[in-house]
């Protein structure tokens, strides 16, 4: 694997499991990958769980492991082609990016979308430019339209503590005060729409995702109905595909409480954090035993960790 980007670059995406919960049971075992192998980590966004997740990651794998917060620490990165540098920019992407290339063996990149343009967002214009420019294996840490290795952790955590063979998932839109990107559910949805379990969307109406992530998936506006018998409920705000970026009122009773969670199947909730408490979820919630937030996060590392694994591998 030279590129972890989206469900679409993983050939098997169960093995890529069953190899993450084979590294929770054994971190160290495979240390001779990673031998004077170096990570890089560029960060264009703020982060805590995919920061410490995939350090900590690539350190289990034997990695050297060197972070930049670009955004606080880099020389401002100009990103547009065919432009006379003369504003507030001072290093093109094309040479810093370049550079990294020669101290790295393998790239994650953090790069959030701008929810102004939405073509710009949707070609993934900063991430590519990495993978074009870089010259060796990238893996997203977030990018414009998805979060790969979230969306990873997240099956590791449904397979690890399902019930039944083919649990009912769901993704349910949460209350927020901004506008959120879409690159967690439309990443969620993809990776679902692929694993073996009975997929639901529900959102109120306005905030339908771009189909190109969620074929496959049963879509309503009925929370209620949605969330009846599942097993799995992942809670997320986003914003509009369309008006792009757009919110639309505060759809506060769009919120879970321990009430709304009767009907189900002995749910678990989730949630890719950070969280706002009793706003896009309640505490009593987060709080009690439905919550499995911590559980999901922790396995951030393994996820990180199984793609390292393939990466390195094929470096060797
Ligand atoms: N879920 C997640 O990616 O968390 P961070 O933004 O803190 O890395």
């Amino acid at each position: 694997m030279r590129l972890f980007s989206s469900v679409k670059d993983v050939t098997d995406i169960n093995a890529l499991v069953a190899e993450g919960l084979a590294l929770k049971k054994n971190p160290y075992a495979h240390q001779h990958l990673g031998k004077n192998k170096t990570l890089g980590l560029v960060f264009l966004n703020p982060s805590l769980r995919t920061r410490m997740s995939t350090q900590k990651a690539a350190l289990n794998l034997g990695m050297n492991v060197m972070v930049l917060n670009v955004d606080k620490e880099g020389w401002a990165l100009e990103l547009r082609d065919n432009v006379v540098m003369n504003g507030t920019t001072v290093e093109h992407i094309r040479e810093a990016a370049a550079v990294m290339g020669q101290y790295v063996d393998i790239l994650g990149v953090r790069s959030f979308p701008g929810l102004k343009n939405r073509e710009e967002d949707y070609t993934e214009v900063i991430f590519n430019k990495f993978v074009e420019f870089c010259g060796v294996p990238v893996v997203s840490l977030e990018s414009a339209t998805r979060h790969p290795l979230q969306s990873l952790a997240d099956l590791i955590s449904i397979e690890e503590l399902k019930t039944r063979p083919r649990p009912k998932v769901v993704l349910t839109w949460a209350p927020h005060i901004k506008p959120l990107p879409q690159a967690v559910p439309n990443s969620f949805s993809e990776w679902m729409c692929k694993a073996e379990v009975d997929f639901v969307i529900t959102h109120p109406a306005g905030y339908e995702l771009s189909p190109d992530f969620t074929t496959g998936a049963t879509i309503t506006h009925n929370q209620n109905e949605a969330i009846a018998d599942a097993d799995f409920i992942y809670v997320k705000n986003w914003s509009a595909f369309e008006p792009y970026g757009q919110i639309f009122g505060d759809n506060k009773d769009w919120m879970l409480t321990n009430d709304r969670l009767k009907t189900t199947n002995n749910a678990k909730v989730m949630h890719c954090l950070p969280v706002r408490r009793d706003l896009e979820l309640s505490s009593e919630i987060l709080d009690g035993p439905s919550s499995i937030v911590v559980h999901e996060a922790g396995n951030r590392v393994w996820a990180a960790q199984a793609v390292l694994k393939q990466m390195l591998e094929q470096l060797q």
